[in-house]
């Protein structure tokens, strides 16, 4: 028996086209499932570098390329997936017990994150092998 989590999936979020602009929205538990507490972004990202080897025992997140391009790899302890992210409209979410980490950041990358729960160290799993056993179910 298998007790495996369903790895994130893409939400196409809603887009205002407009000759002067387009335009995207979220609102909190609408376009997403989940009530938005925080919102962080991280750029600057030097080439080559790698983000966010973790998981979250509770928080859910959506992640967003608002601007230029990068992998998301996310693994719910039996199998991976990349998520190729360059479009601001398109929100990568990110359920609770998923691993994941970012990578291959283009330059000038901007990665939006909205998430679930605010700022909590109590909530990450750092440990890939804590991880993998948490998500099989080994005590
Ligand atoms: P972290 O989530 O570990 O980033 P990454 O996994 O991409 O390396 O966060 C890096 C540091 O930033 C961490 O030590 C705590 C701090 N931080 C906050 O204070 N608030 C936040 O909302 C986030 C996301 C991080």
């Amino acid at each position: 028996m298998s007790n495996q989590r369903p790895l994130g999936e893409i939400i196409t979020l809603p887009k205002i086209l407009d000759p002067r602009g387009n335009l995207t929205f979220i609102e909190s538990n609408n376009q997403i499932p989940f009530k938005i507490e925080r919102t962080y972004w991280v750029y600057d990202v030097p080439g080559g570098e790698f983000r966010g080897g973790h998981a979250y025992f509770e928080n859910e997140e959506l992640i967003i390329a608002l601007s230029g391009s990068f992998d998301v790899v996310l693994d719910n302890g039996f199998e991976k997936k990349t998520f190729q992210m360059n479009r601001s409209y398109f929100g990568l979410y990110v359920p609770k017990m998923i691993w994941r980490h970012l990578e291959n950041f283009s330059s000038n990358s901007l990665c939006l994150v909205l998430a679930s729960q605010i700022y909590n160290e109590k909530d990450y799993i750092r440990d890939y092998n804590e991880f993998l056993k948490l998500a099989k179910g080994i005590h």
